[in-house]
């Protein structure tokens, strides 16, 4: 298959740029982040305390976790219930990265996600696709943009999708906790791959990123053939 990675902190903008490239060059978007936050959800929604390893482990046992396409949108199945509407909000987002950190959470995603991409092209963004899903990606792409930018970004999509938040401040704060135990844990961490291409885009408008990945693509596409 022709697989794409993306990595990078959160709030650069991966999951915006990824969905676009996925539509403008015909590959299908995976969003493993809405996995995680899946879980996440699902967790704390029964109960379990997310700090606490060894109840979450208990409970993933029996979850059962599935991803499919509707209208070319991923949605999330967690034991038969479609839980993509609940997970796009700041509290999903800490929760996920709470449970990220364990390894019988990573197999878990890794399971659906490597199986998605064996079987479709995909565009696929999280923290560690190119490090250790897809190793062999056409192309690694590593999208970031300082804390403050992303703070806003952030904002502006929670904004957008009327969705509770702080304030600026605060989130900056989340999304900085955030980068650092995702790029901290012992298991995956969040890093470049050494043949990943780096994008900082704190100074460039969307379609500049759009544009910038597609041109990639097309030049990952070529060195194929
Ligand atoms: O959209 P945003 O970048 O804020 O986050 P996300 O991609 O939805 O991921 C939420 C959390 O899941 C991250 O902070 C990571 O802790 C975790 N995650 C991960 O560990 N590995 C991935 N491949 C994707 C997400």
């Amino acid at each position: 298959m022709f697989n794409v990675a993306i990595d990078g902190p959160g709030g650069a903008g991966k999951s915006s740029v990824a969905k676009a490239a996925a539509s403008l060059m015909g590959l299908s978007y995976v969003d493993s982040g809405a996995l995680y936050r899946s879980i996440g959800y699902v967790l704390s929604k029964t109960g379990v305390d997310l700090n606490a390893p060894s109840a979450i482990e208990e409970k993933l046992q029996d979850m059962e976790l599935e991803l499919f396409y509707q209208d070319h949108a991923q949605h999330v199945l967690v034991n038969g219930e479609d839980v993509t509407a609940y997970i796009r909000t700041q509290e999903a987002g800490n929760g996920a990265s709470k449970i990220a950190v364990l390894e019988s959470v990573r197999n878990k995603v890794n399971e659906v996600i490597r199986k998605t991409a064996s079987s479709l092209d995909v565009i696929m963004d999280g923290r560690d696709i190119g490090t250790v899903v897809l190793p062999d990606a056409s192309l690694k792409l590593f999208i970031t943009a300082s804390s403050e930018v992303r703070a806003l970004r952030r904002l502006t999509e929670l904004e957008a999708a009327g969705k509770p938040h702080g304030d600026l401040e605060t989130i900056k704060r989340e999304i900085e906790e955030r980068d650092y135990r995702d790029s901290h844990r012992e298991i995956a961490p969040l890093k470049m791959a050494e043949d990943g291409v780096l994008l900082d885009t704190t100074d460039m408008k969307l379609y500049e990123v759009v544009y910038q990945v597609c041109r990639l693509i097309d030049e990952a596409r070529e060195k194929r053939t």
